[in-house]
């Protein structure tokens, strides 16, 4: 019997651009490479890396993802003039395979409001834009800001004549969410059935998620035609986000009955790309969040239990392994050793040197002298760790704290900055986890604003480590950091160091521009 293949979709990737758009989810250029080594290895086509002439910062990360990373198409974007473009282009040209990605908004309220231009002034600047675009690279994508809110006969317009420019990829933006699965099926189809030269590029999606549609939005516009899905690892973006990666992945492949499409997303992957997004961003993923979330394949009631026992299909339409999620929870201990734990590490996705290795069996011994169990969160906890302390300039020595109800808190923190050892010891706060706060405040120089503080187990048990994840604010802008250990203020002064070290890299990369 006849099979038919299944239509190939191309996943463009914009964690760096639009996903670092997430209110506190800057990141540094350490981070956006490791970001986007994770990218290479899911295989997605596109990586849209960042706006080059946004900041010095965006334009170095551009750089160095074209310069470093093989294998997919690795995107800057632009506004639609010649400084944008050629900005862009100056950051991708040392690419495999790089694209330019310009933008115009086209919708009546951004023409009024915001542009203050005519529809032919926009269609003008628009070819424009795709021409220039067209002179340095010959893979240009063209996307209509806020397109589900514009009206077709101009939308088919500026797709036919950003088409006839060269644009080889067209995307259609919800930019504000505001589309739901027939609308945005219905704007595609009329695209493909309207535009005459729509077959010389391929239609691209971008949803926001701002009615919790974007997923269903792309499907939508898969169904009518659409080739190319913008979206972002853990759905993060502007306000509430874009479509998550890891959920239209695999509701084409699980589906690929309805859809007929697929992906070359290396699906068991997906799970270390969250973990590493959402420890990375601070952005924590819900537990119950689809395909990634704690929960995704935790099975809670008896006869669901049951069911899984006798037949794994009854209540599961998706493996956990198929996603990345180990099959076991082997729990290790205290006698286990380097060799188990360079397997389980492998197993979670992280591939370590020696040295790494070396680093986090010493971390992992010490953490099975105070913890009974060691659960896969627990490593992946451990690991993820031990790379970002490794990255910081302060980390903490050590700590001591009296406390009682009557007093304020006394507390000796040194810090370790450099090569260097700093010590402070007084009393203030209203608890423990303030005053060690203002200890690392008092020694490192930054005062800054608390805006959020929460603390959660990695695994189970009376024992288990506490991740304390802190949001501060400093000069008007917002920092994260995360810290997990077995004593939660231990974990919130690794948390806070963390948020000091972006306040830090930011300080400096600012003075170094000037
Ligand atoms: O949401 C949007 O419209 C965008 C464009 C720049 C594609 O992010
Ligand atoms: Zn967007």
């Amino acid at each position: 019997m006849a099979t038919t293949s299944p239509r190939m979709i191309r996943i463009f990737d914009t964690t760096l651009r639009d996903g670092e758009q997430s209110p506190g989810a800057s990141m540094n250029l350490e981070e956006k490479l490791k970001i986007a080594r994770m990218l290479a290895e899911l295989q997605v086509d596109v990586i849209e890396a960042g706006f080059p002439i946004a900041s010095p910062g965006d334009f170095e990360a551009v750089r160095e993802v074209a310069t470093q990373i093989k294998g997919p198409v690795i995107c800057g974007l632009a506004r639609c003039n010649d400084a944008d473009i050629d900005r862009a282009w100056e950051a991708l040209k040392s690419a495999e395979r790089s694209r330019i990605h310009v933008f115009l908004a086209t919708s009546a309220i951004h023409r009024e409001f915001k542009l203050k231009m005519g529809q032919e002034e926009i269609l003008q600047r628009a070819v424009a834009g795709v021409k220039r675009a067209t002179g340095y690279c010959s893979d240009v994508e063209f996307s209509p800001e806020d397109a589900a809110r514009t009206e077709i006969d101009f939308l088919c317009r500026v797709v036919e004549a950003t088409i006839a420019a060269g644009a080889t990829t067209v995307n259609i933006p919800d930019t504000v969410g505001y589309a739901t699965p027939d609308h945005m099926g219905h704007v595609i189809h009329s695209l493909v059935e309207r535009v005459p030269n729509i077959d010389r590029a391929v239609i691209s999606v971008h949803c926001h998620n701002d009615l919790g549609l974007a997923v269903a939005n792309s499907l939508a516009a898969v169904e009518n035609g659409a080739g190319q899905i913008e979206c972002t690892i853990n759905g993060i973006g502007e306000r509430a986000g874009n479509c998550s990666l890891e959920e239209v992945v695999m509701a084409m492949r699980t589906r690929a009955d309805y859809y007929q499409t697929d992906t070359r997303v290396v699906s068991q992957r997906l799970v270390p790309a969250s973990r590493l997004v959402s420890g990375i961003t601070g952005l924590q993923v819900q537990r119950n969040k689809a395909v990634v979330g704690r929960n995704a394949f935790a099975h809670e009631a008896g006869i669901h239990q049951d069911g899984m026992l006798k037949e794994a299909s009854t209540y599961e339409i998706m493996r956990p392994q198929d996603v990345g999620f180990s099959h076991t929870d082997l729990v290790l201990g205290k006698h286990s050793g380097r060799a188990a734990l360079a397997d389980r590490a492998a197993t979670l996705g992280y591939e370590l040197s020696e040295e790494q290795l070396k680093q986090v069996f010493a971390e992992f011994k010490d953490l099975a002298d105070k913890k009974k169990e060691i659960y896969d969160s627990d490593i992946a906890a451990l690991i993820e760790q031990q790379f970002r302390v490794n990255a910081q300039r302060w980390t903490l020595e050590s700590y001591q704290m009296e406390i009682n109800s009557e007093h304020a808190p006394r507390v000796t923190l040194t810090l370790r900055h450099g090569d260097e050892q700093l010590s402070t010891e007084m009393a203030a706060g209203d608890g423990p986890v303030d005053a060690i706060f203002l200890a690392i405040e008092k020694l490192t120089g930054y005062e800054v604003r608390c805006t959020e503080f929460s603390v959660h187990s990695v695994s189970v048990g009376h024992d288990a480590q506490g991740e304390v994840n802190v949001e501060v604010e400093y000069q008007g802008k917002r920092f994260h950091g995360r810290g997990i250990s077995t004593d939660s203020v231990e974990a919130s002064a690794i948390a806070f160091l963390e948020a000091i070290h972006r306040i830090d890299t930011l300080q400096e990369a600012i003075k170094a521009t000037k």
